[in-house]
């Protein structure tokens, strides 16, 4: 009768994909510094100016072709050795996916799907090499990109909810927890189950929070070493 593996429950945001080369949002020179993020990323500037909304997500679309997973995405992957690993990302990047993690829940969405304009739960897989207009369609549907804008629901949030519900250990790797609901689902922990947050510039977090104050790299490594010691000390 093998042991069962405990739940390992990461969320995670742009600051994982960072030392990728993928510039966060909120950090200096972040995206929002050099896009108003109402214009670009909102449901409201997608209805005035979807031409311009189609540029946007094309031209992250084509960066992904450009990056790589970097260690931190990997030692989330060799953590599936030990552990039932859950990822719950805030990013619309597949460097999970692409470094081996085998569960991947996307909250905002994921730039290589594209939906259709008359069927939201139409989704078609495209490439970093696709480039996409307002007439653009597949199958003959008008498409969009699969991004939950601002103003718009976060229907992964509920399944979200759950898997944190259900966390033996829970980590944040790399997020502002600016932005709701993704940031609320700290609160959905048990009592007594530890939690890690990985990032060089925290926010603030509620006591008992356990704040490796690295990068995510070096602090998925340390995080890494701590894992395994308690699990040689069951
Ligand atoms: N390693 C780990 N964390 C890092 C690194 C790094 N190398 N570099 C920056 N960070 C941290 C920053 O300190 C910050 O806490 O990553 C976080 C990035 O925060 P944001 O830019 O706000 O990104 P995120 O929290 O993912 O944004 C949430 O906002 O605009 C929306 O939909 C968008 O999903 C995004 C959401």
């Amino acid at each position: 009768m093998t042991d069962k593996k405990l739940k390992l429950v990461v969320s995670t945001g742009a600051g994982i994909s960072a030392e990728s080369g993928i510039s966060t949002f909120r950090d200096a020179d972040g995206l929002w510094e050099n896009y108003d993020v109402m214009e670009v990323a909102s449901h409201d500037g997608f209805e005035r100016n979807p031409a311009l909304i189609h540029e946007f997500y094309n031209a992250r679309r084509a960066a992904l072709a450009t990056v790589e997973p970097n260690n931190a995405h990997i030692l989330l992957k060799k953590l599936e050795e030990f552990f039932d690993v859950y990822v719950i990302t805030q990013n619309v990047d597949d460097l999970h996916e692409r470094a081996g993690s085998s569960k991947v829940l996307h909250l905002h969405g994921e730039l290589l799907k594209m939906r259709a304009m008359d069927d939201e739960n139409l989704v078609f897989q495209v490439t970093p090499q696709t480039v996409t207009t307002p007439q653009t369609r597949i199958d003959g549907h008008l498409v969009r990109p699969h991004i939950v804008f601002f103003q718009e629901a976060v229907p992964n949030i509920e399944p979200a909810m759950e898997l944190v519900e259900q966390a033996d250990v829970f980590v944040i790797v790399g997020t502002s927890l600016a932005v709701y609901p993704a940031a609320g689902l700290l609160h959905y922990v048990r009592s007594g189950i530890p939690v890690y947050y990985i990032d060089p510039r925290p926010s603030a977090v509620p006591r008992g929070v356990t704040v490796i104050r690295k990068n995510a790299t070096e602090g998925m490594e340390e995080l890494y070493r701590i894992l395994l010691k308690n699990m040689a000390g069951k």
